[in-house]
């Protein structure tokens, strides 16, 4: 989406990508993103972090979970995301191969508190849910 800034990062810096792959290795007990992918690893150097969140998506299928939903939550002051929110979805969705109705993508700014509210930095929250 346009926007005057970006997000500086190892990786392509997409902090729901991550959050969410985080919030995935989270729910299966197998670590963090950083023990996966660490940013001292010069194969990740600008990495789509799909790929990060196709794995952890695989990890957690191979100890024998599904996955039932996914919520989460970028917090930014601009650009506002909210029209981008179905396509956001969607990418999400094919990526952990799960239906896009599984998958929420929630946008809030800080109230322009903070590093984030000053539009300095962005943040990313998630939180998956397992069955198995
Ligand atoms: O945080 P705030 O109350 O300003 O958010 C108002 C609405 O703006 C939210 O419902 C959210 O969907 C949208 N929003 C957005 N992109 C952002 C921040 C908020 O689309 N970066
Ligand atoms: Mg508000």
């Amino acid at each position: 989406m346009p926007s005057e800034f970006g997000l500086e990062g190892h990786s392509d810096a997409d902090i729901l990508a991550h959050a969410i792959t985080d919030a995935l290795l989270g729910a299966a007990a197998l670590g963090d993103i950083g023990m996966h992918f660490p940013d001292t690893d010069p194969r990740w150097k600008d990495a789509d972090s799909l790929r990060f969140l196709a794995h952890a998506a695989g990890l957690v299928r191979d100890l024998g979970f599904s996955i039932v939903n996914v919520d989460s939550t970028v917090i930014l002051e601009t650009p506002k995301l909210k029209d981008y929110r179905q396509p956001i979805r969607e990418s999400l969705a094919r990526t952990l191969a799960i239906e896009a109705e599984r998958v929420s993508v929630k946008f809030k700014t800080a109230e322009g508190v903070g590093p984030v509210g000053e539009g300095r930095s962005a943040e990313a929250q998630a939180m998956v849910t397992l069955s198995r």
